[in-house]
C-alpha cells in the first residue's frame, strides 16, 4: 500500500520519501517558508544540497566547499566567538564554517550536526587536524543531541531553510543555548532582482516571518547585517531570552 502524501508534500510538491519540507510555517502570501529551496524546478538541486549523498552529493559538497567561504566567514564575523566558548554547528556540510571556527578561536569547544552521513564523513576529514577534535554527529535540528544550556553560541549557515518543523528546531536552539546565547544564522538572500536563478535563496518576506517565529520561541532576532556579492547575503543575530 503506498503511503498518503502529507499536505505538506502536496503544498511543495515534494515527493521525496523522509524528507519532510519545512512546511509548517507560511509566508505572508500563504506560500510555505522556504519552499524555494525545495519545491517547484529545484527539486533535485534541493535535495542534492539539502541532504547530500551519492555521487550528486558529492558534487554538491565540493561546491559548497568553494563557493560557500565568504558567506561562512562573514556569519563567524557576525558570531565573535571567543577562545574558551563551546560552539554548534547545524548543518554543517563539509565543515568550512568549523575549519574556520578552529583557526579563529583554538580554545573554543567545537561541536557539530549534520543529517548527511557523507557530510559527517567529509567534515570529520577536513577538521582531522584540529585539537581538541570536535564533537560532529548525525542527525537533524528538530531532536539535538545535547543537554540544555550546552553552547555559547549556535551558527547556522544555509541549512535553516531545510529544518523540519521549524519551530520545533528553534525550540530545540533555545534549548542547547545558555541564556543570553547567541544564534546566528546566516542566509543567502533572494531579492527582486535575483529571481530566476537557479541557487535558491531566503526572499525578504521569509526573513520576516523567521523573526517572528525566532521571538516566539524565546530567540529575540536583533539586528540583520548585509554581505553584498553577486548575491546577497544576510546574518541575522539573535540572542537567547533568560
Ligand atoms: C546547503 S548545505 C550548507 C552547508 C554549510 N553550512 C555551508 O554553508 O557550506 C545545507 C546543509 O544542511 C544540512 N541539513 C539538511 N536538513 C537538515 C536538518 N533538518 N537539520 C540540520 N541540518 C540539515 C544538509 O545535510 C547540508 O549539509
Amino acid at each position: 500500500m503506498t503511503k498518503p502524501a502529507s499536505p505538506k508534500d502536496s503544498a511543495t510538491g515534494l515527493a521525496a520519501p523522509g524528507l519532510t519540507p519545512p512546511g509548517l510555517a507560511a509566508a505572508p502570501d500563504g506560500r510555505p517558508l522556504f519552499a524555494h529551496y525545495l519545491g517547484g524546478d529545484r527539486k533535485a538541486l534541493g535535495l542534492a544540497f539539502s541532504r547530500p549523498s551519492g555521487l550528486l552529493g558529492r558534487l554538491a559538497g565540493a561546491l559548497m566547499a568553494r563557493k560557500n567561504s565568504p558567506m561562512n566567514a562573514f556569519a563567524i564575523a557576525a558570531l565573535a566567538p571567543q577562545d574558551g566558548e563551546r560552539i554548534l554547528e547545524i548543518g554543517f556540510g563539509p565543515g568550512t564554517a568549523l575549519a574556520m571556527l578552529g583557526r579563529l578561536a583554538p580554545g573554543s569547544a567545537l561541536a557539530g550536526l549534520d543529517p548527511s552521513a557523507l557530510m559527517v564523513r567529509a567534515a570529520a576529514r577536513r577538521l582531522g587536524a584540529l585539537r581538541p577534535g570536535p564533537d560532529l554527529r548525525q542527525g537533524t535540528a528538530d531532536a539535538l543531541p545535547w543537554p540544555d544550556g550546552q553552547f555559547h553560541a549556535v551558527l547556522a549557515v544555509n541549512s535553516l531553510p531545510f529544518w523540519s518543523p521549524l519551530p520545533r528546531a528553534l525550540a530545540e536552539v533555545r534549548r542547547v543555548l545558555r541564556p543570553g546565547g547567541r544564534f546566528v544564522i546566516g542566509m543567502r538572500m533572494t531579492l527582486p532582482e535575483d529571481r530566476g536563478r537557479l541557487e535558491p535563496g531566503c526572499e525578504p518576506g521569509e526573513v520576516l516571518v523567521l523573526r517572528g517565529l525566532l521571538a516566539g520561541a524565546g530567540l529575540e532576532p536583533g539586528a540583520e547585517t548585509a554581505l553584498r556579492g553577486r548575491r546577497e547575503t544576510r546574518c541575522l543575530v539573535a540572542l537567547r531570552r533568560p
